[in-house]
């Protein structure tokens, strides 16, 4: 059974197998957590990234980690809130399943998400982290190889969000 962890602070700093990346659909880097992860992997991400012709908002793609610590990156789009009845949640739950699934299928054994969509694309932090700890949780008990999924809050108030929902 996988470990659910929770920290709080900058996901570009930590030691795992793979960092997932808010990005956007069209991979080529950006603000928040993507340029975070760009800045400090170096020039040869984007370079990869740009192989790969983008990625479909709700779905994973892996590159290499480069000068991260974290060997891979992987690279989910998250949905834009617009209200709730554009199949955001769905969307969001298919970021967290199909970053895990390319995680436990690669045989990762430790994996870092950010707070998907609760940036720029204003998705509410609540909704979002209960659609992210139910889909970590409901993985945890098929995950193979995967043992230590760690969520990062950089934020007081999704950390705070987590750290309550984590304690019940
Ligand atoms: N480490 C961990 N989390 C971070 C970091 C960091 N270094 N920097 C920002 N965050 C957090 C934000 O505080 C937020 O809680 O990541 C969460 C996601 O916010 P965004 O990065 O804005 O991502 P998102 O809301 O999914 O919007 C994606 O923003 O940066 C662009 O290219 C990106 O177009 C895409 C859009």
């Amino acid at each position: 059974m996988a470990k659910l962890e929770l920290i709080k602070g900058d996901i570009t700093k930590l030691k795992v197998d793979a960092i997932v990346n808010a990005a956007n659909s069209l991979l080529q880097g950006g603000g928040g957590v993507d340029g975070a992860i760009h800045r400090a992997a170096g020039p040869g991400l984007l370079a990869e990234c740009k192989t790969l012709g983008g990625c479909p908002v709700g779905e994973a793609k892996i590159t290499s980690g480069y000068n991260l610590l974290a060997k891979f990156v992987i690279h989910t789009v998250g949905p834009i809130w617009h209200g709730g009845g554009n199949n955001e949640e769905h969307l969001l739950a298919g970021c967290y399943k199909n970053s895990l699934g390319i995680a436990d299928n690669l045989k990762l054994k430790s994996m870092a998400f950010p707070n998907i969509s609760t940036g720029v694309y204003r998705f509410p932090k609540e909704l979002a982290a209960d659609i992210a700890i139910k889909q970590v949780q409901d993985f945890t008990k098929k995950a193979e190889f995967l043992k230590q999924i760690i969520f990062v809050a950089f934020d007081e108030e999704n950390y705070e969000i987590y750290r309550e929902k984590l304690k019940s």
